[in-house]
């Protein structure tokens, strides 16, 4: 059989390397540089002819860097040879810009999906992608597009580290009711979600309707933290409807700005996320969801 490798883009190699010792196969980085005029180098640190390819990258920190990087290094690995290439995006950027709010405006995530379709790689996966206006990424990206989910993985560590008590699941606005209840089925619990209204980049209003969580364990879980505006808000209503203990957990911590002091000025009884993107919080790896989705669905 030809032999499989894993090669770690700049925010993939922390996972690249988990993953290729997971499934016991080579591990090829990627060098990146800037040029003196801030241009990208990017070169692939070893040999992918005749192989397939496990590519890890996450588009963050930076993310037009990372995508720049990661369309570089898809077509540098079909020109070297490489046989079949994979690619694992585990936090895909650009996906709330899903629509044209005001006239003119780019709708990112369906260029940024052309742009990975045309690198003519043999399937694209990436995590708890933002889903909100498209339902199914799918029609942006094509067939070879897989959505995995990480957080099965949040909940168990959530069972073995916490003893929570009467414990519910919020999700912090009407989109997290994915992920909410995912988590809320794995814990064996019940879940609400809470109404989010935007005012700007960095402010929400959050109304709770009068959720059942009053003396409760409460665990917020949602797919993205960026300013931390969402998850102060919705714990301020929290605490204002009597929860007993609040804990904060997301898929992808991008932590913008203030936003961990934003959230831990709330008293969060914690806070946790996975390290699609490495952050201060980052708790729990999904190398195990990418090496079971290698061994299953690419090597056999
Ligand atoms: C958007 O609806 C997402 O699910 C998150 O709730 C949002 O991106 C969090 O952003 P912020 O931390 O800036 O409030």
């Amino acid at each position: 059989m030809c032999e499989v490798v894993v090669v770690g883009g700049y925010s993939g190699k922390h996972l690249a390397i988990r993953v290729s010792r997971e499934l016991g196969i080579g591990y090829i980085s990627v060098y990146t540089r800037r040029f003196p005029d801030n241009e990208l180098y990017v070169r692939v640190d070893g040999c992918v002819k005749d192989r397939i390819v496990i590519y890890i990258n996450s588009l963050q920190p930076d993310p037009s860097e990372r995508v720049i990087e990661t369309l570089y290094t898809l077509y540098t690995l079909r020109d070297l040879g490489a046989r079949k290439v994979y690619a694992f995006i585990p936090y895909m950027a650009y996906a709330r810009q899903d629509q044209r709010f005001m006239e003119g405006e780019a709708i990112s995530i369906e260029i940024l999906a052309k742009l990975f379709r045309d690198t003519g790689v043999n399937g694209i996966y990436t995590v708890d992608m933002h889903l909100h206006r498209i339902s199914d990424p799918r029609t942006i990206f094509g067939e070879k597009f897989h959505n995995l989910t990480a957080v099965p993985l949040l909940a168990r560590y959530i069972m073995e580290n916490y003893r929570l008590e009467n414990p519910i699941i919020v999700g912090p606005d009407e989109e997290a009711v994915q992920w909410a209840r995912v988590m809320a089925e794995i814990m064996g619990t019940d879940y609400t979600v809470l109404v989010k209204k935007r005012v700007s980049d960095e402010e929400v209003v959050i109304e709770t309707r009068g959720a059942d969580v009053c003396g409760r364990d409460v665990v917020i879980v949602d797919d993205i933290i960026s300013t931390g505006g969402t998850m102060a808000r919705a714990m301020e209503a929290l605490w204002r409807l009597g929860a007993r203990n609040v804990l904060v957990s997301c898929v992808h911590a991008l932590l913008v700005g203030n936003a961990l002091e934003k959230i831990m000025l709330q008293k969060p009884l914690d806070m946790i996320a996975t390290d699609t993107v490495l952050s201060p919080i980052t708790r729990v790896s999904i190398a195990s969801l990418i090496a079971k989705t290698v061994k299953e669905e690419i090597i056999g």
